[in-house]
């Protein structure tokens, strides 16, 4: 394997910049990646509206650890690891509920939903020196961001906040669309790709892919009276940490709040509703932005934020270099009026939702792109090059990859502490 500061090249003279393809399909890559990225990066673990009570939890797989992210009797948030402290076995094995304790399977010891170790049946084999405090559930550093909730497994990591820097500016505009807050929707959308986990960021926030990708989709559009002419136009851009965006004026609806004919007029009041909200509370540009404009937020490494049609959150957990599962959640706001719920759910089935317009086809052309990484070593390099000379990126250059991909390479060039102090 080469060092990972050999694997990405970026040459500003030449306006080249390239990936090494075995970055998508070595499970040393990967190895690392877990140990360099996913245990040192704030990962996104759960939306807040999801545990609205106390007792409430939800249990998912987050940086490949099974976790649980639960509600105290105070309201505090804890995530959890979801390892019996006594010998393994997952101690939650329901997807979500209201409980005030978990009770192992295996020989019954129970904990509190903060983790505290509160039951062991026949303690007194142990002997006098046993010690409950030393047996709580591994509980993970976790913080929360307008509710948005992550976890990080490096106890010496910068704070959430500081960890989103330029994000927060996009974040705060899917955060801040209801006065009541925003809430995540009913369940969730599960599904496999045949590709490695980058593939999915990549593809997300890739403006140049959708004409031609999701020529369907735009074909729909125009069937449903839309003129498409003026196309997609805005903005890519890398925020720093890894973190990128595009930003961007298109054809379709948004719940939030851009009326289009095909909705009919009582839905036009109800958008123009939502936008007078929308501009007596926030500042103006805000208030456009939010109502009129899409965004495809990525935050470093796995999370996508789409606020396109609908909107969505979106995290994809590799399983090997060539497989990831992915978790989609529809985020609305709470108390939203029937009808424009009901809008909602149905624009954000037709466009991302796993039958929909757009993630068969991206599906497909991520697997296609897996399948030659991983059968021609012939061919070795990516080229993520678009736009390069440009002052400022539009969606459909690449600038906005070339920040993911920046930032994966120092991480991964990181040496391990330990490999530091031997030297
Ligand atoms: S492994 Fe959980 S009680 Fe033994
Ligand atoms: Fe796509």
């Amino acid at each position: 394997m080469k060092n990972a500061n050999e694997l990405v090249i970026e040459n500003k003279m030449k306006n080249k910049f390239l990936v090494h393809r075995s970055t998508f399909v070595d499970s040393e890559i990967l190895k690392m990646e877990r140990e360099n990225i996913f245990s040192k990066c704030w990962i996104y673990v759960g939306h807040e509206s999801e545990i609205p009570n106390p007792h409430d939890y939800v249990t998912r797989k987050v940086a490949g650890r099974a976790v649980i992210l639960t509600r105290d009797a105070d309201g505090r948030f804890h995530t959890l690891l979801n390892t019996c402290t006594h010998r393994g076995a997952l101690v939650c094995r329901e997807e979500k509920g209201n409980s005030k304790t978990f009770l192992c399977c295996y020989h019954a010891w129970s904990f509190k939903n903060d983790g505290e170790l509160i039951g062991v049946p026949h303690q007194a084999a142990y002997g006098g020196h046993f010690d409950k405090k030393e047996l709580n559930m591994y509980e993970a550093r976790s913080e929360s961001y307008k509710g948005f909730v992550f976890v990080n497994f490096d106890k010496n990591a910068e704070s959430l906040e500081d960890y989103l820097g330029n994000a927060k500016e996009y974040l705060d505009l899917v955060a801040e669309q209801s006065p009541n807050g925003m809430e995540v929707i009913g369940g969730s959308q599960k599904y496999s790709i045949r590709a490695n986990w980058k593939l999915l960021g990549e593809n997300s926030i890739d403006g140049y892919h959708a004409a031609h990708n999701h020529a369907t989709y735009f074909e729909f559009l125009i069937d449903d009276g839309l003129d498409v002419s003026s196309g997609v136009v805005g903005y890519g851009k890398s925020l720093e940490n890894g973190h990128n965006v595009v930003e961007y004026k298109a054809p379709w609806g948004r719940p939030v709040a851009k009326w289009i004919p095909s909705w009919g007029e009582e839905a036009r009041l109800e958008v123009e509703e939502i936008k007078k909200e929308l501009e007596q509370r926030l500042d103006a540009e805000q208030a456009f932005r939010m109502a009129e404009r899409n965004r495809n937020l990525w935050i470093f490494p796995n999370l996508i934020i789409n606020d396109i049609m609908s909107l969505t959150i979106r995290t994809f957990d590799p399983v090997s270099p060539d497989s990831m599962d992915v978790t989609a959640w529809a985020l609305g706001p709470k108390d939203e009026p029937e009808s424009l719920r009901a809008r909602r759910l149905d624009t954000f089935l037709t466009f991302i939702g796993p039958g929909g317009f757009a993630t068969p086809d991206d599906i497909e052309s991520l697997e296609a792109c897996q399948l030659g990484f991983s059968t021609m070593p012939e061919v070795q390099w990516q080229d993520i090059s678009r736009g390069m000379h440009k002052e400022e990126a539009t969606t459909t250059d690449e600038e906005q990859m070339r920040g993911f991909w920046r930032r994966w390479a120092e991480l991964m060039s990181k040496e391990k502490e330990s490999e530091v102090l031997s030297k």
